[in-house]
Parts: C-alpha cells; structure tokens; sequence
C-alpha cells in the first residue's frame, strides 16, 4: 500500500550528515513506491511554544511563522522520519522546537503511525544517540497509535558530509522497507 512518507530534516549545516541519512531514506521510501516529501528547516521560520495552548481548541498554533504549514503535513503523514544531529546528547534545539510546536496534533485526528529517527554524532558509540530516542519516545507516548518503529544511529561523523556510507545504506533500506 503506498503510503505518505515526510521526512524532517532538522539541522541548519550546510551538507549535514543526518541530512544525507534524511535523502537516503527518502530515496529508499521514493524507491519502495511511497508518496515522499522532504522537509528541512533550513531556511525556515520556526518559533518557540508559549505554552498558551490554544491550539488544543483550535488546532492551530497562533504564532505566524512555518510550523503550522509543518504540522499540517505532519497529521497528514503516515509515516514520519526525523532526521537530527545529537547536541549535548540529546535532539537538537531546532527539533525539540518543532515537536513543541506541534502540540496541536495532541488534540487531532493525526494519521501517523510509525515513526522512524535518524541520527548523526560525532561520537562513534550507539549510546550517544540514546537521549534523541528517549525524547522522542517521550514525544510518541503521548500518540497512542504511534510507535517508534526505527532508528538509524549515525555514530562517528563530526564535519560535514562525514557519514558513513555503512550508515547512509542502513537510511536508505530502513526507507526501502516501508
Ligand atoms: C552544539 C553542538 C553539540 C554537540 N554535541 C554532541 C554530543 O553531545 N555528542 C556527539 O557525539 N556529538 C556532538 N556534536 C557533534 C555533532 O553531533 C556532529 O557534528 C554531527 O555530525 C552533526 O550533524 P549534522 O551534520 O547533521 O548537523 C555537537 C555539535 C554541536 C554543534
């Protein structure tokens, strides 16, 4: 069944290592038939939450930059794939950002159900990417029909476009596989 696929590329770098893990899985999903849309925040507008929670009501956030253009593909999604780069050991700011930004979805009618993440560190060790899944999982569990269905951790790529052509194989079937 083909199935609507968005990927959310969260560094800001010029040739970002997680964001060829993102174009490799894009590629694989594109490959294995799906409808696929990359989205990077490069360039974008994307604001704090208040915390007003207004959006619970009206299912819109009332800050006027690029997230809810976003969120709309995120509850349109079947799929979601996020992309980021480990800061301090965690998502980086841009993405925890924009997870918050999404409250909206908590409150809708989202179609997304399997959620995959990427990861680019420049520490070789799987465990550096331990935080970006213990947040995002934290980010699932408020989505009862979501789950974290995969992940790619990126270990051992510190300057840009240093990933791995093991890693970016490991993207690319992840995608292929949806
Ligand atoms: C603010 C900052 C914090 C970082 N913290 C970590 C870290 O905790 N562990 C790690 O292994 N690498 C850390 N790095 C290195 C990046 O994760 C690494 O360069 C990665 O390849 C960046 O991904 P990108 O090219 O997709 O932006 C940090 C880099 C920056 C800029």
């Amino acid at each position: 069944m083909k199935k609507r696929v968005l990927v959310l590329s969260t560094s800001l770098r010029p040739h970002s290592n997680s964001h060829l893990l993102a174009q490799k899985f894009a590629q694989g999903a594109q490959e294995a038939g799906h409808q696929v849309e990359l989205i990077s925040l490069q360039g974008k507008d994307i604001r704090f939450c208040q915390g007003c929670l207004a959006c619970l009501k009206t299912h819109r956030c009332v800050i006027q930059d690029d997230a809810n253009a976003i969120v709309e593909r995120m509850a349109e999604a079947d799929v979601i794939c996020f992309a980021t780069p480990v800061y301090y050991y965690e998502m980086a700011g841009q993405m925890k950002t924009l997870l918050d930004r999404a409250n909206s979805l908590y409150t809708s009618d989202y179609n997304f159900r399997d959620i995959y993440l990427l990861t680019a560190s420049a520490e070789e060790e799987d465990s550096a990417s331990d935080g970006p899944i213990h947040g995002l999982n934290g980010w699932i569990a408020c989505f009862e029909k979501a789950r974290l269905a995969g992940v790619v951790r990126g270990g051992g790529a510190d300057a840009p476009a240093t990933i791995s052509a093991d890693k970016q194989a490991e993207a690319y079937q992840l995608g292929k596989q949806l």
